[in-house]
């Protein structure tokens, strides 16, 4: 695990956006994955405002989404996809080769699995899977309990997660699964940047890095991964030094 600790969270959004576009400029064509949440904000900003200024080319790298609450499409503040059509995909000035997309309203939310699942495999595996984590260590919507051999796949909702959802979008939502890459394409991700702030995240960091490898705690899956990066503030690194 490469442990980089920021002083704050712009300082850690600026160094996960150079790590990031490194990554980037450092392979030819390639497949890359962002999540959606709160954390990501300040490095996407900063990597749009980069590619826009011409310093990191896009031109070869295609997207592909992490995650999406089932239920959520497009439209509604909250969804994934929302995030990152707003703060980045619609920012940028130049644009990836290409774009993939879950649609959390599908008829057939199965088949958003499949063509995810096909997407990855037609084009990966990951260069690069950027994530952030939630309380009880899930990895996109890899919750507590998750086979980590899974690919994409639909997964019910933690208790955790749908206690802090909340945060995301009105109390009218009630929702019940997630759609989500599986560990065994994000472990199969060439680089992994694990995003993290803020002192209620200590407890989980130290658990994922510092506990033993249970899919109880599905981010701890990360210790296996050969080529880690973990950004995170000085209130988040604090049970990890
Ligand atoms: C969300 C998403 C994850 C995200 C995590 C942390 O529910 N499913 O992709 O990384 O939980 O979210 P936040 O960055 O808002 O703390």
């Amino acid at each position: 695990m490469n442990l980089i600790v920021c002083k704050n969270y712009d300082e850690m959004s600026k160094k996960a956006a150079e790590v990031i576009a490194e990554c980037i400029s450092a392979a030819g064509e390639q497949l890359v994955s962002f999540p959606g949440g709160d954390t990501p904000l300040g490095m996407v900003n900063v990597f749009t405002e980069m590619v826009n200024k011409g310093k990191v080319d896009i031109s070869r790298t295609r997207f592909v989404q992490l995650d999406e609450w089932v239920g959520l499409g497009e439209q509604e503040y909250g969804s994934c996809v929302k995030f990152l059509n707003d703060n980045l995909l619609n920012k940028l000035q130049y644009s990836f080769f290409d774009t993939h997309l879950i649609n959390g309203l599908a008829a057939d939310i199965q088949n958003e699995c499949t063509r995810l699942n096909e997407y990855i495999e037609h084009f990966g595996p990951l260069a690069l899977s950027v994530l952030g984590i939630g309380l009880n260590g899930h990895l996109g919507f890899n919750e507590d309990g998750v086979d980590f051999e899974n690919n994409a796949h639909i997964i019910p909702l933690s208790e955790t997660t749908k206690k802090v959802m909340g945060k995301y979008f009105d109390k009218e939502h009630v929702l019940e699964y997630g759609i989500t890459q599986g560990l065994k394409q994000i472990m199969a991700a060439k680089t992994v940047v694990l995003l993290a702030n803020g002192a209620h995240k200590a407890a989980i960091l130290k658990k994922t890095f510092k506990g033993p490898v249970t899919n109880t705690v599905p981010s701890s899956i990360l210790q296996q991964h050969n080529n880690c990066f973990v950004i995170v503030d000085s209130e988040a690194a604090k049970e990890l030094r």
